[in-house]
């Protein structure tokens, strides 16, 4: 049976595409953004994840503003990397699991959710900056475990509920769980904390919402469901939608999960940023 090992949560702000690039994490503006990583690669050297889930949200590569699936589900052998203007060197392309992405699909669709599946998508920097900052040199790290993307819709109302998004991860579980291989699939929530990156509240941040979703998202995720869209937006910014990502990825980790190690720092370019690690502690 695979089985979900735990989640690991990280902004994917490209500027931290560019200051790897540049070999920046121990610069003074960096290094309390970098230091949140170490104990998250020592966990990861440990673990050695057969397949990481990768949670993010499409922001125009994969897909545009005229096709914008809800939620959506990669099922290719490979993942290719574009240039999105952000300066960030493109990458080679990361390796895929398409029997368990489409063994997902199948056991999700089941399940009521309806899903679109990909066998072509262009991941942007919401599913590579994470990838670098998780497994650095990736896709060329020995460990990288084969990759599943899962882009959900945060650029055009409607997006998803938060309980809609738990449920897609609970959904996602039971379908991962079933799966018969003995793997173990590490998932990450991508995206957040609080950022507004256009318009009048361009750069806001909010410190304390940021926090309270960090405390309340280990132990009581269903609390969180009680925020609105209309709240997230007005609390985390229009852009702080991305944090559907980490109720989806709380989602599939069950119900009790120990909390190993956070970080958080403000600002990250425009970004709260906030990393933690999760265990699974049911089976
Ligand atoms: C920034 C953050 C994001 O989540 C993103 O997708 C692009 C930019 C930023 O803070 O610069
Ligand atoms: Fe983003």
């Amino acid at each position: 049976m695979a089985k979900i090992i735990g989640g690991i949560t990280t902004s994917h702000i490209p500027a931290v595409g560019n200051a790897i690039a540049n070999n920046l994490q121990d610069d003074p503006y960096w290094k309390p953004f970098f230091d949140g990583y170490p104990k998250i690669h020592d966990w990861l050297a440990e673990k050695k994840p057969d397949v990481v889930i990768n949670i993010y949200n499409d922001h125009g590569l994969g897909f545009f503003l005229d096709q914008m699936p809800t939620f959506a589900i990669g099922a290719a052998h490979e993942y290719k990397n574009e240039d999105e203007g952000w300066g960030i060197p493109q990458l080679d392309p990361f390796p895929g699991a398409p029997e368990l992405s489409w063994h997902i699909i199948e056991g999700m669709v089941e399940d009521e959710f309806d899903i679109t599946s990909c066998q072509e998508l262009p991941v942007d920097h919401g599913f590579v900056v994470p990838m670098q900052l998780f497994w650095p040199g990736a896709p060329h790290n020995k460990d990288l475990p084969r990759a599943i993307p899962v882009s959900a819709n945060t650029v055009i109302h409607p997006i998803p509920t938060l309980n809609r998004a738990l449920n897609f991860g609970k959904s996602m579980r039971k379908a991962v769980q079933s799966w018969p291989e003995d793997i173990t699939v590490v998932v990450l929530g991508t995206g957040g904390l609080s950022h507004q990156l256009d318009g009048e509240r361009a750069g806001f941040i909010n410190h304390d919402f940021d926090r309270m979703c960090m405390e309340k998202i280990v132990d009581t995720p269903e609390e969180l469901t009680k925020i609105t869209r209309m709240e997230l937006v007005e609390k985390a910014g229009a852009q702080g939608t991305e944090f559907l990502m980490w109720m989806m990825m709380r989602g599939a980790l069950g119900k009790k999960v120990k909390l190993l190690t956070e970080n958080y720092h403000i600002p990250i370019s425009n970004t709260g940023a906030g990393t933690m690690l999760l265990e699974c502690m049911d089976d």
